[in-house]
This record gives C-alpha cells, sequence and structure tokens, in this order.
C-alpha cells in the first residue's frame, strides 16, 4: 500500500493478490472455513484519494475509470463500509468524499473489495487524525471481510490461518511475473465454498513456502494449489477453459486466485508475462493483463 498526502487529502494506491496456494483445513461452528492460504501481492493497483467534508461519506468514481460492470457506491459497498465502522467506532464525526479508480476486476478472488476497504481504514485513520491502534484497526479489518487483513500489513508475501485474517509474512527471494485472465463472469464466493468436500488428509503450504524463499520458480510453479478450484469449475465453465489455455502456454504453473473466477499463471519473466499477455488478449476469453509481485 503506497500513501501520499497532499495538503488536506490523502492518497493511497493499494494492490490486488494472488492466492498461489489455498487449502481448507475444516468447517466453523460460525458457517466460515478454516483455511491456509498463501498470498502475494501483485502490481495491479486500485487509487483511492480522500479527502475532508463536514460530514457523511461520499464515494465516486474518477473520471475515465469505468468497471466492467457496475459498481455499487452506496452502503454495499466495502469501502462505505469501513468508512462507517471507523466512525462508530471512534465515535468522530467527520466526513469525507472519496475518488476510486478502480481497476482491479470485481469478482474475481483478486481482493480488490477487501485491498479498497484496508485502505479506506488507514487513509481515513491519517485524513482524519484518528488515534488508533494497529490492533483495533486489524479488528474492524476482520469484521469487514475475511481478506482485508492481509491488505491492511501490507506484505509482500503472507501465510493467512483462520478464516483467513491471521497474517504471517513470508519473505519472497525475487520478483515473480505473472499473466492474469478474469473471465467475464463471475464467481459467488458464499456459494463456491459450500460446494467444498472436506479431505482426511489437507496439503500444507510449507513446500511452497520453501521454494519461495529459495526462489526456485519450477518448484513454486508446481506447487500452485486451491481447493476452491474444483468447486469453482462445477459452477462456471469459462474457468476450465481458462486455465487450459494457459497450462497450454510455456508457464511454470497455473490455478485460479481466491474463490474465482480470475486464473493466473507463473510466467519465466516479466517479458514473458507481457508477451503472453498480448496474445491471449486476442483470444476473447476475458480481461487480461500481466503484474508482477510488489518487490
Ligand atoms: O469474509 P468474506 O466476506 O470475504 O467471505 C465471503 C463468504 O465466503 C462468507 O460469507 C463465507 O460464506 C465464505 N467464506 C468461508 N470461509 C472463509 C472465508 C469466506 O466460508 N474462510
Amino acid at each position: 500500500m503506497r500513501v501520499g498526502r497532499l495538503e488536506s487529502s490523502v492518497t493511497i494506491e493499494t494492490p490486488a493478490k494472488l492466492n498461489l496456494f489455498l487449502e481448507i483445513l475444516g468447517r466453523r461452528s460460525d458457517g466460515y472455513h478454516e483455511l491456509e492460504s498463501l498470498f502475494v501481492a501483485v502490481d495491479v493497483r486500485d487509487t483511492l484519494a480522500f479527502s475532508p467534508s463536514p460530514e457523511g461519506i461520499e464515494l465516486v468514481l474518477g473520471s475515465g475509470h469505468s468497471p466492467a460492470r457496475p459498481l455499487p457506491l452506496d452502503g454495499r459497498n466495502l469501502i462505505v463500509k469501513a468508512a462507517k465502522l471507523l466512525q462508530q467506532e471512534t465515535g468522530t464525526t467527520h466526513g469525507c468524499r472519496i475518488v476510486l479508480h478502480k481497476r482491479i476486476p470485481a469478482e474475481a478472488g483478486l481482493g480488490g473489495g477487501s485491498s479498497d476497504a484496508a485502505a479506506t481504514l488507514v487513509g481515513l485513520t491519517r485524513l482524519w487524525n484518528l488515534n488508533v491502534s494497529r490492533e483495533q484497526l486489524h479488528a474492524m479489518a476482520a469484521q469487514l471481510g475475511s481478506d482485508v487483513n492481509f491488505f491492511l500489513d501490507s506484505p509482500l508475501a503472507a501465510v493467512c490461518h483462520g478464516r483467513g485474517e491471521q497474517v504471517t509474512a513470508v519473505p519472497l527471494a525475487g520478483p515473480l511475473s505473472f499473466v492474469i485472465v478474469k473471465p467475464d463472469s463471475g464467481c459467488a464466493t458464499g456459494e463456491i465454498f459450500r460446494r467444498v468436500s472436506l479431505t482426511e488428509s489437507p496439503r500444507t503450504v510449507a513446500p511452497l513456502v520453501s521454494a519461495l524463499q529459495a526462489g526456485n520458480a519450477r518448484a513454486i510453479g508446481r506447487e500452485i494449489f486451491n481447493a476452491l478450484q474444483e468447486p469453482a469449475l462445477g459452477l462456471n465453465a469459462e474457468i476450465e477453459n481458462v486455465l487450459q489455455i494457459l497450462r497450454q502456454s510455456d508457464v511454470l504453473g497455473a490455478g485460479m486466485t481466491g474463490s474465482g473466477s480470475a486464473c493466473f499463471a507463473l510466467c519465466h519473466s516479466r517479458q514473458q508475462a507481457r508477451i503472453l499477455a498480448k496474445r491471449l488478449v486476442s483470444r476473447g476469453i476475458g480481461t487480461v493483463f500481466s503484474a508482477s509481485s510488489v518487490i
């Protein structure tokens, strides 16, 4: 997360994420699932500009940025929810205007909404000069969604446990380059989780963490895994098609991120990722872009 300050306004650039690994360890009594997941922040970023206003929370889209599908800008948006939660928890009566430049596709498993929510907590704490501890921000983040905590700390990569909100940073030996494809149709997260069948012997993230620390790109590619991929394939035929196309390309590994529908391939280099992305654009399989880990 990059934070800038200009006179009375605060601007934040906040990244997307890819899940290189996601295993389900069990079902919880609160309806959520216990996870083990490896998150990597990638340089596809939303920008949020926060400026003061006497009262209320106003969210608008930046000019020239029209998301692929209409985005709610009212109380349904996680940005507005985050701003209201911060007001409620701190008792502040300040208002704000938030201009959102949306580049991270929604309903993709790329964490765009969660990243925006984390940016809102950080941005408004600065804008309103609030005295809020990291612990309080993390408690609010966990209330907003399972992925928000990852973006709050903004590590390059992390292993996440619990619902996803327990974040342990993991070092990366070097940059990772990806091609990301977001099929036109999205995935409903809740429905995908409902279709998961639990395994007796869950996989562990340890070999992937070792590969990341050693910078062993082939081993990283081999360890890409997502337990939500199977149920997602049953709900969205576009995902299978995209994964097949990615696997047929000269890449180190491919998988779906989060609950989909975006899929990614780990490439040999940034240049190869750019060339492959250009080639895939012409196939009309969705929104295609190349991205690198944030390093
Ligand atoms: O926490 P978040 O709002 O991102 O979760 C969306 C939905 O995904 C939840 O309502 C739940 O159905 C499912 N989920 C889950 N286990 C998790 C995370 C999410 O079952 N660890």
